[in-house]
């Protein structure tokens, strides 16, 4: 049995907040810390190490490789979510029949705007609605993957309203009609058990400073193994080649891995922060992670619905990510209240949105429950607004 307790002791900022934050940015675990005091106290001491801080860029490759079930050489380590996918784009031709990319409306806005991006290319992106209810349905993707579709570029959890979409269907689709898949897990990964592999995704992208418990500036592309020779990016430098140090300005020689994916120098300091962040997750396991997320965010929607307070967080375990959104009126209003009382979250839409990590317990998941219903008068969506009554 995984000792929670013992476990949350080591993110300090738990024991003086209720800290329901983490698909913004994590809270920072004593290892973590301790990584990156050790990069500076190397600065003060060595001055310049490159031998290990390459290394450590490695380290975290095959860190991320055992997170996603993925091998080593499917990682490129980059710079954030949209430098992986910049990248990837660079590598794709938009000026056959196969012109298309679809993506969906719960896209984050770098998923979205990067395929936008390619238009002067050629790229037609075509947008997945949802339906009335909120949520997108797969007859939905149906409709829009056809023989022109290349890439379906599809978020696992929305970030707007904790929606899991139903990644394998949409990716049996996807294939049946010729077309590869991009999962966009950033909201999922760390928290949820992302297996590449069962998942059957062509290409995945995140980073490292949310459930990944590391530090903003450091991400990742798997892209998987046998479409790497097929793929060239036009997004490149000298990291991405196969012999780095070869310091040939002649040509352009790309890396077999997925390294061809990545472009400078690497974060050496976040390269620290995210092995160490990493190194947490595959401790704790993410099954054993998946399990306790899912029956926190399980007490949550339970409570809110006692309540009368319906979350747009769908119940069904398959269908929701490692947050409960709640629609309140007055958000912003709201969000204030709660972190005047030390509970942090954030607003995305008209939603509060709690993000809930192994770290988090059930008090803390009652406690914001508490602050909602002492509020429920004001901010309720169906309550009258201030002074009309
Ligand atoms: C689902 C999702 N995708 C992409 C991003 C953007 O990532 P980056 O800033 O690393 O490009 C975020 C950031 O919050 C996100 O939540």
């Amino acid at each position: 049995m995984t000792d929670f307790e013992a476990l949350r002791r080591r993110f300090p900022v738990l024991a003086r907040k209720t800290y329901l934050n983490s698909g913004s940015y994590c809270a920072l675990a004593d290892s973590v810390r301790a990584a990156i005091n050790a990069y500076m106290d190397e600065r003060l001491e060595v001055g310049a190490n490159w031998d290990v801080w390459v290394a450590k860029n490695e380290a975290v490759r095959h860190a991320m490789a055992a997170v996603l079930h993925a091998a080593p050489e499917e990682i490129a380590v980059t710079a954030s979510a949209s430098a992986g996918l910049n990248a990837l784009a660079s590598a794709l031709d938009f000026r056959g029949p196969r012109n298309t990319v679809v993506v969906s409306d719960f896209e984050f806005p770098t998923s979205a705007q990067i395929w936008h991006a390619q238009e002067p290319r050629g790229a037609r992106i075509v947008h997945v609605p949802r339906a009335a209810n909120g949520d997108i349905p797969l007859e939905h993707f149906a409709r829009a993957i056809d023989a022109r579709t290349q890439l379906v570029a599809v978020t696992q959890v929305c970030f707007r309203n904790g929606v899991q979409l139903d990644i394998a269907g949409i990716v049996r689709l996807a294939h049946a009609r010729g077309a590869r898949v991009l999962l966009d897990c950033y909201q999922a990964v760390g928290a949820l058990d992302v297996d590449v592999r069962r998942l059957d995704v062509d290409f995945a992208v995140g980073g490292m400073l949310k459930y990944l418990l590391g530090t903003a500036g450091i991400g990742f592309l798997y892209v998987r193994g046998a479409l790497i020779p097929q793929l060239t990016p036009t997004h490149s430098g000298w990291f991405a080649q196969e012999d780095i140090f070869a310091m040939d300005i002649g040509a352009n020689r790309p890396a077999r891995s997925a390294r061809r994916f990545e472009a400078g120098t690497p974060a050496v300091v976040n390269c620290y922060a995210a092995e160490a962040g990493l190194a947490l997750i595959l401790e704790v396991g993410t099954p054993a992670i998946e399990a306790r997320v899912r029956a926190l965010t399980r007490r949550c929607l339970d409570a809110l619905a006692a309540l009368g307070w319906a979350s747009v967080t769908p119940a069904a375990d398959a269908r929701r990510g490692p947050m409960v959104c709640v629609p309140a009126r007055e958000p912003a209003q709201l969000l204030a209240a709660l972190l005047a009382e030390d509970i942090v979250v954030s607003v995305r839409d008209d939603n509060i949105r709690a993000g809930i990590h192994f770290y988090n317990t059930e008090e803390d998941i009652d406690r914001f429950v508490a602050a909602l219903a002492a509020r429920r008068d004001r901010h309720h969506p169906r309550a009258c607004a201030p002074g009309t009554r």
